[in-house]
């Protein structure tokens, strides 16, 4: 099986009608947001949460976060304290996720929450609410990429990875976010930043008044990105803070910065040569590829700044460059 792959800017009530129409059928389609392409499917329905699970090749069933088309339809499904309200309306639709106390009515299936009694939830910018609220009922998504691969930012993305797996592919063009959305999970008076992501934690503090807490380091508990060592990790090595490029690599530095030895590097690439965290972001994972694809054995990252958008960069560059199972 291929997927049919549609456009949304050229064919979106057919994408929408579509889109509905597999929803419907039980069956996951990938489906653009502003972050990264997801691969969705009705959170309500354990064999359509299965087909996920199934076609990621996700070896364990980890919490999904369930998108949803505005904070009126997540009502439904989670409870909300006062400090989760307000980044609510500040931040959706857009890359926030809040993790909150699931509703014991709502009809989101345990296999979607790896049953716990919380629920991970956001508000995607654009198409895919659109495509929320015409099917009426919320989506689980995480990326739609082979279970430890780089998260797709284009459909070209998927359909080179799933595209044998997916009957559906929607696509809306580059993901102008590029990295996943930050999770948040407040517990009383504290706020837990649980993912860097697509809104910069500097954001968040400014809004609040006060610091977030940071994880410390990638933490392998359930409530954290269920992405342990070698999640977002390209076939080649990959190698950080690179003062220095090592004859054969690919090199992917940032703002322009000078790397010695960058003449002897395979190929070299810039995630932003204007210094522009964002863009930066958006670039992230389609310059990974186009480096993997060079073909060399080792991807050598110059430093990129910890502040702002920095913070998920690096927190995915690590992850990136942490040691395989395999
Ligand atoms: O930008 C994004 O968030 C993308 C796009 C497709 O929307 N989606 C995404 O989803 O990254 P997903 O399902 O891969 O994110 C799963 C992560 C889990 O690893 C976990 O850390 C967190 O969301 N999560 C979900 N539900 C949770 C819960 N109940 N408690 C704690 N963490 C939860
Ligand atoms: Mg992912």
């Amino acid at each position: 099986m291929a997927a049919t792959i549609i456009s949304i800017r050229s064919e979106h009530e057919r994408a929408l009608e579509e889109g509905v129409a597999r929803l419907a059928e039980g069956l996951p389609i990938a489906l653009p947001t502003e972050t990264v392409y997801g691969l969705a499917a009705d959170a309500t329905n354990p064999k359509a949460v299965t087909a996920i699970y199934e076609t990621k090749g996700r070896p364990q069933f980890n919490p999904l976060i369930c998108h949803m088309a505005d904070l009126a339809m997540t009502k439904d499904h989670a409870t909300f304290d006062s400090i989760s309200e307000k980044l609510a309306r500040a931040f959706w639709p857009g890359p926030l996720t809040l993790v909150l106390p699931l509703r014991d009515t709502s009809p989101i299936h345990p296999l979607a929450t790896a049953g716990l009694d919380s629920v991970g939830v956001r508000v995607p910018k654009g198409f895919a609410g659109e495509l929320i609220a015409a099917f009426g009922k919320p989506l689980a998504a995480p990326s739609a990429n082979t279970s430890g691969k780089i998260s797709p930012t284009s459909a070209e993305h998927v359909a080179d990875d799933l595209g044998d797996k997916l009957s559906l592919i929607l696509d809306g063009g580059v993901a102008p976010v590029g990295v996943e959305s930050t999770i948040i999970r407040v517990e009383g008076e504290r706020v837990r930043l649980l993912r860097p992501g697509g809104i910069a934690a500097e954001e968040i503090e400014a809004l609040l008044g006060h610091p977030v807490e940071r994880q410390e380091g990638p933490a392998p508990t359930i409530e954290a990105p269920g992405m342990l060592a070698s999640h977002y990790a390209p076939g080649a090595f990959v190698r950080l803070n690179a003062v220095d490029a090592q004859a054969g690599e690919a090199l992917i530095r940032f703002a322009g910065q000078p790397v010695a030895g960058s003449e002897k590097a395979h190929a070299v690439f810039d995630l932003s040569p204007e210094g522009d965290l964002a863009e930066a972001a958006a670039n992230l994972f389609g310059l990974l590829k186009q480096a993997d694809a060079t073909g060399v054995d080792k991807i050598a990252v110059g430093p990129v700044p910890d502040h702002g958008l920095g913070e998920a960069i690096n927190d995915r560059l690590m992850r990136a460059a942490a040691p395989r199972d395999t």
